[in-house]
């Protein structure tokens, strides 16, 4: 009786194990068929793998998610007697590419196929999605059924660019907290982190020839609070905050992303925004003023932070700059910003107007077509390829340059009509600095990107050759983002969308099955203790003007469909015996000065509650869709 009795306890343990368990895996696989059955992980998990320097990562990550919340053994073991077979097909599958992955998980064993280690990577992290959530737990967790749902998946990129940016300029994030931001970005197929390394806050790596980019361009003054409202720089206050990447540093993030199938793209802004550059080096620049590095405070004059490419000098201190930087970095690119640049100290400086007369050229825009074009050229001779925002347009494309297209998509359409291959972050899908629900109960940030905006966008317009488009990145600048567990915070599930976006076919994109399986990740992201943005179920407020152009009503709006929203606007908390909104404009009542809302599910609040401000509202007629 003793035995059914656990033999019974044990079955409903498994059954409720798999009772919760929907396939949930981001980004969706391309073929994914759920059969019969379960496996179940063994105590003691025997591992089959090719001898392959390239599968040590992978296998790595395997173990020991299989074994620290587990508490079990992993042993490797010939294929005859192991459970899980890592395989490196000896002849290519060519469906799979170099990314893709075959996984099949049977009652018996899990097999993880591809060509290179890279899938085998990539097929790793599909099966631990597989498992209960805790298998992302850094310690022992008891009571879990560790088993994984019998499927048979065929999986490969839908581009081979996933990338994610983030800016260590405005703040510096240390070796560490990248290195953990590459972790994140691996579990979910991300193989682009993009480094902007250098901007008007801080110089971020050690160039070994110029040695005063590090000793003064990293350092800037303390400051805390709101960005763009600091107190700038006091007579001789010290420049303490900051930080850079020794090369050492950055051989080591190479191979740490290299093991995890990401390569990192360094930026180096230029010729705008390179206030750190000029203030190591006070000649650089049109005006040759001397400035400390900016600490986020706004200039009530402009900066003069663009070069002077009238300077031979300037061009001598890239060469060596890029000289280091291609010896360092194993990627086939070298970004060289080009966004942004105030044009106006060129055309009042005889250095610059000299170089126009001398190059023929007819306008700023053209001097700086020449700058990049110059820069192509030094790239080119140290076996580098060039890419840039999509400001490097103007004026004329270098021959050769890749475009990242940030304004919108229009000049990633007009430089692959040109021929010319093109990333795609427009930034208002893309852009993770921004806003991802109802300002009123975010961070200060500028504009808004919701999580709808990233998960529907395609980088691919209609008018476009897809072979031109490498694919997309999120961007996440980072004046606002001075934390590191804001860097999670701006990252995801945003990240998640863009996931998908990057790597799944397009006809697989489904919002409600993508809100599904996000869901499903929070408890993951849980338990690797990454944090989230809860925004998307946020009610959101849009003020509709009415039609005598002075009144107007309010919709309530939240991305999450299913959701209960009951609102007030007597300041009280609002609760499901409140009224419910229906989806029809509401107006404010006679002497309302503010609204109060909140989201419900079963009942249960899943939202923040968020009032706002009649006259608040009323200023957003004025603002476009973007700006609050
Ligand atoms: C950019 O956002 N200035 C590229
Ligand atoms: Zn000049």
């Amino acid at each position: 009786m003793k035995k059914i009795v656990t033999l019974l306890s044990s079955v409903f343990i498994l059954l409720n194990g798999f009772a919760q368990e929907n396939i949930s895996i981001i980004p969706v696989p391309v073929k994914i068929n759920k059969n019969q059955g379960h496996f179940i992980l063994p105590s003691v998990i025997t591992i089959s793998a090719d001898d392959n320097q390239g599968l040590k990562t992978a296998l790595a990550d395997l173990t020991e998610h299989l074994t620290i919340p587990t508490g079990y053994h992993a042993t490797m073991t010939n294929a005859g007697s192991a459970v899980i077979h890592i395989i490196l097909n000896k002849s290519a599958n060519q469906e799979l590419g170099n990314e893709g992955y075959q996984l099949t998980v049977s009652v018996k064993n899990i097999t993880i196929t591809a060509n290179q280690p890279a899938g085998i990577f990539y097929g790793v992290q599909s099966f631990l999605q597989l498992l209960p959530p805790e298998i992302g737990s850094n310690t022992r967790v008891s009571g879990i059924a560790w088993s994984a749902p019998c499927v048979t998946v065929t999986d490969y990129p839908r581009f081979g660019w996933r990338g994610l940016m983030l800016d260590v300029s405005r703040h510096f994030f240390t070796k560490e907290e990248v290195k953990k931001y590459m972790i994140q970005m691996a579990r979910y197929k991300y193989n682009v982190l993009h480094l902007h390394l250098s901007d008007d806050q801080g110089w971020r790596i050690e160039i070994k020839s110029l040695p005063q980019l590090t000793s003064i361009g990293a350092w800037r003054v303390k400051r805390t609070g709101l960005w763009n409202e600091f107190l700038p720089t006091l007579a001789n206050e010290k420049a303490s905050d900051g930080g850079f990447y020794t090369q050492d540093d950055m051989r080591e993030m190479i191979s740490f992303a290299g093991d995890r199938n990401i390569t990192i793209l360094p930026e180096i802004d230029v010729p705008a925004h390179s206030l750190a550059l000029i203030a190591s080096f006070q000649n650089l620049s049109c005006t040759q003023l001397p400035y400390s590095v900016n600490a986020g405070f706004r200039s009530p004059v402009r900066d003069d932070n663009a070069l002077c490419i009238g300077n031979d000098s300037v061009f001598m201190m890239l060469d060596k700059i890029f000289t280091e930087m291609a010896a360092l970095f194993p990627c086939e690119y070298i970004h060289v910003g080009g966004d942004e640049a105030y044009k106006g100290f060129w055309s009042d400086c005889p250095k610059c107007q000299k170089r126009m007369t001398d190059e023929h050229l007819k306008n700023v825009d053209e001097l700086q077509s020449y700058f990049v074009k110059r820069m192509e050229a030094i790239l080119k001779s140290k076996g580098k390829k060039l890419i840039g925002w999509d400001e490097i347009l103007e004026g004329g494309l270098a021959p050769e340059a890749t475009v990242m297209s940030w304004r919108g998509m229009k000049g990633g359409i007009d430089a692959a009509k040109m021929n010319h291959h093109v990333v795609m972050t427009p930034w208002d899908y893309c852009y993770l600095d921004l806003y991802q629900g109802e300002a009123s109960v975010e961070p200060p940030a500028y504009g808004i990107c919701r999580l709808t905006d990233s998960y529907t966008y395609d980088p691919v317009p209609d008018s476009v050759d897809e072979k031109l488009i490498l694919g997309g990145q999120g961007n996440l600048w980072t004046e606002r983002v001075s934390n590191f567990r804001h860097v999670e915070y701006m990252t995801w599930p945003r990240g998640l969308a863009l996931a998908e976006v990057y790597w799944s076919p397009k006809a697989s994109r489904n919002w409600d099955d993508f809100i599904l399986r996000m869901e499903a990740q929070f408890p993951r992201l849980d338990a690797e203790g990454i944090k989230y943005a809860l925004s998307a179920y946020n009610v959101m407020y849009t003020p509709i003007r009415g039609k005598d152009n002075r009144s107007f009503s309010v919709k309530l709006s939240t991305e999450i469909k299913g959701l209960d929203i009951y609102y007030t606007f007597d300041g009280t908390n609002p609760d499901p015996y409140y009224p419910k909104y229906t989806g029809e404009l509401i107006s404010f009542p006679v002497g309302a000065t503010q609204i109060t809302a909140n989201t419900f599910r079963n009942g249960k609040p899943v939202g923040k509650q968020v009032t706002i401000k009649k006259d608040d509202l009323a200023l957003r007629l004025t603002q476009g869709r973007h700006q609050y």
